[in-house]
């Protein structure tokens, strides 16, 4: 495990602010699919405020270790706490830590038969009970601000996959998330529709929202992140800050790992 950066809270000026106190925290975490061991002993704390890029080897861990955080999957031991409690199992507080720590897929995942606009005002009025009408307005707000609100009658389908992938994005902004997650957001997309993407996500990272970004978009972490996290075999093996890490990473396994994608 390699030494963490130094992020006094309060105090650090990263490329888009300040970073304050730890939000997400996970502590000595394991988890297992049946005999595989795909989480070993990590530990990872995400400021507020902070975007965390995290990137490795397929099979290394990255989408595991993003759905443990909303408790898509469970662990099998350590602690991860959210604002500095624990992951709640079931029923009513699960749904306000999804609410809260907010998922945009590599699949952009939009409700197939809702309208752009039903998709962002949905869960805001299903799980956060907020009247139909604010909650319209609120979307409406939120797409313009993603550049779709001239799409907002529409289906998924009849959108291209930049388009998709900021709808995605503005239904979990809808739900006023602490975090948000991002699973390669932008690997199932054309090349053209890639920026459109990063680039509503360095806005929001400008604004200040909490990322965890599992992405292999080297320009985002240049632009966006405050560190780049590198897992391979289910470990944490290195952390830096982006300019530190792609230009001199420190282990060998980071630099075969990075010889292969620039080679690309
Ligand atoms: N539901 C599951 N059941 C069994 N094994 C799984 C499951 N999900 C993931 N795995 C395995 O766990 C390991 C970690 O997978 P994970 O999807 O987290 O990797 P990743 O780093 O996101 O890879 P990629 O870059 O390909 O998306 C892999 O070996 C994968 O095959
Ligand atoms: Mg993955």
């Amino acid at each position: 495990m390699a030494d963490s950066i130094t992020t006094e809270p309060g105090t650090v000026d990263g490329p888009t602010g300040a970073i304050g106190e730890p939000l997400i925290v996970l502590d000595h975490v394991d988890k297992h699919f049946g005999a595989l061991h795909v989480l070993k002993d990590v530990n990872l704390t995400v400021h507020r405020g902070e975007v965390v890029v995290v990137i490795g080897p397929s099979g290394s861990g990255k989408s595991t270790l993003c759905r443990t955080i909303n408790r898509l999957e469970t662990i099998d031991s350590g602690t991860i706490t959210v604002d500095g409690r624990p992951l709640p199992a079931e029923g009513r507080e699960l749904a306000r830590l999804r609410a809260d720590v907010g998922m945009v897929f590599q699949s952009f995942n939009l409700f197939a038969h809702k309208t752009v606009l039903e998709n962002v005002t949905l869960g805001q009025v299903k799980a956060k009970k907020v009247r139909p009408a604010e909650a319209r307005d609120t979307a409406m707000e939120l797409l313009e601000r993603v550049g779709v609100a001239n799409q907002a009658s529409k289906l998924p389908a009849q959108l291209s996959g930049g388009q998709q992938q900021r709808v995605a994005i503005a239904r979990a902004l809808a739900m006023k998330p602490k975090a948000l997650l991002f699973d390669e957001p932008t690997s199932a997309l054309d090349p053209e529709m890639i920026n459109e993407v990063l680039d509503v996500m360095v806005g929001l990272a400008r604004d200040g929202m909490t990322m965890v970004v599992v992405t292999h978009e080297m320009g985002f972490a240049r632009r966006a992140a405050h560190r780049v996290v590198f897992m391979d075999a289910g470990q944490v093996v290195e952390e830096a800050e982006p300019e530190t890490f792609f230009t001199a990473p420190r282990s060998d396994r980071a630099k075969d790992f990075l010889s292969k994608i620039l080679t690309h």
